[in-house]
């Protein structure tokens, strides 16, 4: 179990780093993505932190316009399939949960319980599914669309794609495996409960041909920001990944989806708000500084300019750097990354930005924090104890020296602090983060009737 008051740790992991500019750093080895034992080191290096999560995003598309400025930000260009990964890093690792993204706009539920109920056997008991809705068009057309369906959809079949993902999880009963030679039987037919499920976006009758998962269900994370996104997570999710950068908007994020949590009939402490958290650690803070402002202008202006429109959902790349954007230019709603677009139109509102600044200032939600280790172990406390969270999702802008430092230097001081466990206590990644291995519901309803 999750020792009393100790953080949930996780980390996001791209190759070279976080920062958009960090494949061009000497620190970081350009060729990582494809680079298994790159991974490998990484994540090594997370278990011996004692982090619970190592987590994998993604998107199921590589970016075919824009190439100009794509050809210098690689994200997501030459990556691993996040399953196919962690299955690999399975093998690397004893206690670390391996979490993964799949989107549920380009899968159906079949494949999906049979990923990750497969991923928690290989890795027994550590698998995590991200679920997300996907956000940009480019994946909407390797599945036949020419563009995504309108957001308040995309979480309908969501959370239909959930439910049809956890009746499957729950088509065999625990120990319905029997393995029994004496009488010849290798599972009990009593203990088999196929689907029936007939709904809007999916239609799925049978059962799934693995045994149930060791942690019962593999665990739910989300990251929703829009009002539809948090009361799905507040439906559905175990661990959310929040963008916020200040402790009070991180709080008021948790109380709000902590809050939700009630109309679902669910308890608060089954949902572990995870806040990303991008540091840069050095000497002194200076020196931390200097490192983030030399990556900040080590990117190129058409990246800059690419990963504003990105999130902006407009192409601002006809202004003239120096001059501040004008009101105008941001669009009435925003249908992908509405947290993200909501800081990118509040610079450009209040602030009066230039281009330039605007690009180099603009960080996808979250503020990078600058510091020695003691620094860092200062302010995830802070935030830790001031109730923003119930732990991180660490974003290292530079991979793997970041998480190296953060393990040699901050998780020892957290560990002092009896901030951050000093051993894995569970066997499960349910376990490390005190959630509730779910009953089988078949069981449960067997017991109701019998009462
Ligand atoms: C730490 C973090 C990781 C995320 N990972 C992914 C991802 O791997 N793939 C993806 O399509 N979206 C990812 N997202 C985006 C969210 O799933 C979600 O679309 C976004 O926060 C916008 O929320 P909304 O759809 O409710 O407006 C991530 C968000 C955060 C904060």
């Amino acid at each position: 179990m999750q020792a009393q008051g100790t953080m949930a740790m996780s980390v996001l992991v791209q190759p070279t780093g976080y920062h958009s500019a960090s494949w061009l750093h000497p620190d970081t080895n350009a060729d990582s993505s494809t680079d298994i034992d790159w991974y490998r080191r990484v994540i090594q290096t997370a278990e011996r932190g004692c982090f619970d999560l190592f987590f994998i995003a993604d998107t199921p598309a590589a970016r075919t316009t824009n190439l100009e400025a794509y050809s210098r930000f690689p994200m997501f260009m030459n990556v691993f399939e996040p399953v196919t990964l962690l299955s690999a890093l399975a093998g690397a690792t004893r206690h670390i949960g391996l979490g993964g993204t799949v989107s549920t706009s380009f899968t159906e539920p079949y494949n999906v319980a049979r990923m990750f109920a497969s991923l928690d056997h290989l890795s027994r008991g550590r698998a995590a599914w991200n679920v997300v809705t996907s956000a940009n068009d480019f994946a909407a057309r390797n599945f036949g669309l020419d563009k995504l369906p309108p957001h308040g959809d995309r979480y309908e079949r969501a959370r239909e794609f959930v439910d049809v993902v956890k009746q499957l999880w729950d088509t065999w009963e625990d120990g319905a495996f029997i393995r029994d030679r004496a009488q010849g039987l290798i599972f009990d037919v009593t203990k088999q409960h196929p689907v029936d499920h007939q709904g809007r976006h999916f239609t799925v009758r049978g059962a799934l041909n693995i045994e149930r998962a060791p942690q019962g269900h593999p665990v739910i994370i989300q990251a929703g920001a829009s009002d539809t996104g948090k009361d799905f997570a507040a439906s559905v999710a175990e661990v959310v990944f929040s963008s916020n950068s200040t402790l009070e908007s991180a709080r008021a994020f948790t109380q709000d989806l902590k809050a939700r949590m009630a109309r679902f009939g669910r308890d608060p402490d089954q949902l572990k708000v995870c806040a990303g958290k991008p540091v840069m650690i050095a000497e002194s803070r200076q020196e931390a500084e200097d490192m983030f402002r030399t990556l900040q202008e080590m990117m190129h202006p058409k990246v800059g300019l690419m990963r504003l429109g990105m999130d902006l959902e407009t192409d601002l790349s006809d202004l003239p750097l120096d001059e501040p954007v004008p009101e105008h230019r941001i669009p009435r709603n925003s249908n992908m990354h509405k947290a993200y677009f909501d800081h990118i139109a509040h610079l450009i509102r209040v602030e009066k930005l230039t281009l330039r600044q605007l690009y180099q200032r603009y960080q996808r939600g979250h503020e990078t924090f600058c510091g020695t280790a003691r620094d860092v172990a200062d302010h995830l406390e802070e935030w830790f104890t001031g109730g923003a969270c119930d732990g991180f999702m660490m974003l290292f802008n530079l991979l793997p020296t970041g998480i190296e430092t953060f393990v040699d230097q901050v998780v020892p001081e957290l560990q002092r602090r009896g901030l951050m466990k000093t051993a894995y206590a569970g066997r499960t990644l349910r376990e490390n983060l005190g959630l509730t291995r779910p009953e089988n519901r078949h069981v449960v309803e067997a017991r109701r009737a019998a009462q």
